[in-house]
């Protein structure tokens, strides 16, 4: 019996080394901590660090310190901006900048910075770790597979005890009674992606069109959030915009090397993706003219009507996309097709309006909101009468979209989406804001699961629920307690979270690291080198493996 389920490519082969460098450099690194000269006691530290800039060519000390700095503050990246930030002057060159980035020292396996850099060695080896679980978990027979089942009971059953769990233990309050607060999205994300996972896992078809939602939801946080961001700060800063890229992308990218898989996939990656980089263009463009109400609301028709220019003429959309099928393609081995940009169409053009009705509502927010207020502001009786009148229009336009387009079939349902997902969004909007205590109150069980979205989305596939095969659907479940389906949802799902959560930490930990907020020279200087590091070692290994082939 075949323990692994495909065949393995120069891709996978490549991170492997790169992970057994890191593991061989952490280790020296760790070896090296203990074993560095005997040290003053933490309280000593602030005189001592005194001393250690006067030594003149330390190599040990200062580095070590630097290694105090990095445990103390969390952030790594500090380090390698102070070391290289001074050689990085105008008199140096950005080749001398690259010949003394941490990267390069540590690769070369110098002491100082391996010192230096032990804590980050440190996330990489576990982020390796966690990929080589998915990929054991996944492509490999070590851990069986089961079939999914789904019981109506069970799945409300379970929303409903994490809900009140949620309820009963994690109710926080915000100081402002804000519309659509930071909290309160977060958890707005946090249940509907556990609803979204659980439709997943327990393969619920009959709330596919509340899920079709859903993913709406996030899409339109997507534009309601950034437009809210480059509106207040008008903040276009590259670095801010990279790390966001790394944040949605970071992940994504390694399973894809890891797994063999297609970007497409994870269409919520790519789609994000796209629609974050279109509301940034729409607002770097003329920033000037974001002051004006005006122009911004022209910017936003504007937008509307590149979608309809772009994706609802079918032609134009296959024209300007068919370049990046080597990135948007996809074909389901189980269900192989011709049309391999049909998926990026499907899914794209269900959330192609949305982002731009997000920043519409973010335009509008200011004006919602201080119609909110003044409705708090009414006499008691007003107030109430108003607040029963917005509640019994929202009810029946609820119902009215319930039997209309809710109800319909899958496919049918499908052909409207794209056009009236922004009627439910904006009712629980309406509904979730209407009071104070309401928008002041949120469940932080769901905030925090709204956090990390990303990761619990790209880690199902994997170590919840299995693919099996390249490009594969999780098809089938992960089984760890086998003949006990519960108690396995039970540790299987522990198990994932936990995962996921670190997951989270370290892409923004290494984010930090690697992408400079605010450097750009910086910044170029890591993508070039992240980028010529990775190629020069891939080519190695893709000719060593040719070579290999050739002989066996
Ligand atoms: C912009 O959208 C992306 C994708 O949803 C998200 O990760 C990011 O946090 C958003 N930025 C802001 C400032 O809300």
């Amino acid at each position: 019996m075949a323990i692994l389920t495909a065949s393995i490519s120069s891709g996978q082969v490549t991170l492997f080394v790169a992970f057994l460098w890191s593991v061989l450099a952490y280790l020296f690194s760790e070896y090296l901590h203990l074993t560095r000269p005997p040290r003053r006691d933490e309280d000593e530290e602030a005189r001592t660090s005194e001393a250690d800039k006067l030594l003149p060519n330390g190599d040990a000390k200062p580095a070590a310190s630097g290694n105090g700095a990095a445990a103390g503050g969390g952030s790594p990246a500090d380090d390698s901006s102070h070391s290289s930030g001074k050689a990085y002057g105008a008199h140096n060159s950005m080749l001398e900048s690259m010949a003394s980035s941490g990267l390069v020292s540590c690769l070369l396996l110098k002491r100082s910075a391996l010192l230096q850099h032990r804590l980050v060695l440190r996330q990489v080896v576990e982020f390796g770790l966690l990929m080589l679980w998915y990929f054991l978990a996944d492509r490999t027979t070590i851990v069986p597979e089961g079939e999914k089942s789904y019981s109506r009971d069970v799945f409300v059953f379970i929303f409903v005890v994490l809900t009140s769990v949620a309820v009963g233990s994690s109710i926080r309050t915000f100081k402002m009674p804000l519309l659509l607060n930071r909290p309160q999205t977060e958890e707005w994300k946090g249940w509907m992606q556990v609803l979204f996972l659980l439709y997943h896992y327990f393969e619920a078809k009959e709330v596919y069109n509340a899920i079709r939602i859903f993913i709406a939801a996030y899409v339109w946080m997507t534009g309601f959030g950034n437009f809210s961001y480059y509106y207040k700060t008008g903040d276009f800063c590259i670095g801010r915009f990279a790390q966001m890229l790394w944040r949605l992308n970071f992940l994504v990218f390694f399973t894809c090397v890891m797994l063999r898989n297609s970007y497409m996939l994870y269409y919520i990656c790519p789609m994000h993706t796209i629609f974050t980089v279109f509301v940034y263009v729409a607002l770097a463009i003329a920033p000037q003219l974001n002051t004006n109400h005006g122009w911004l609301f022209v910017k936003i028709l504007l937008c509307f009507a590149f979608i309809f220019v772009t994706w609802d003429l079918k032609p134009v959309f296959y024209a300007i996309w068919s370049p990046l099928k080597f990135l948007l393609g996809y074909s389901d081995p189980r269900n192989p097709t011709d049309d391999v940009l049909h998926e990026w169409y499907f899914r794209s053009g269900l959330d192609r309006y949305i982002w731009v009705y997000g920043m519409l509502c973010a335009l509008m927010h200011p004006t919602a909101a201080a119609i909110l207020k003044f409705i708090d502001e009414l006499p008691a009786i007003r107030r109430y009468t108003v607040r029963t009148i917005v509640l019994a229009a929202c009810g029946v336009a609820g119902y009215v979209y319930y039997i209309t387009i809710y109800c319909k079939p899958k496919y049918e349902y499908n052909q409207v989406h794209p056009y009236t997902s922004w009627i439910p969004i904006t009712l629980w909007i309406i509904v979730r804001n209407m009071t104070p205590n309401l928008r002041i109150y949120s469940l932080r069980l769901y905030g925090w699961l709204g956090c990390i979205t990303l990761e619990t989305y790209i880690s199902q596939f994997h170590i919840w629920m299995k693919t099996d095969v390249p490009d594969g659907q999780p098809k089938s479940l992960l089984v760890l307690i086998p003949g006990y389906p519960l108690l396995n949802f039970a540790l299987v799902s522990g198990l994932y979270v936990l995962v996921s959560h670190r997951l989270f930490d370290l892409t923004n930990g290494l984010k930090n690291v690697a992408v400079p907020h605010s450097n750009n020279a910086m910044l170029l200087r890591n993508v070039i080198l992240m980028a010529v590091s990775s190629v020069a070692l891939w080519s190695c290994v893709a000719a060593l493996y040719t070579t290999a082939g050739k002989l066996f």
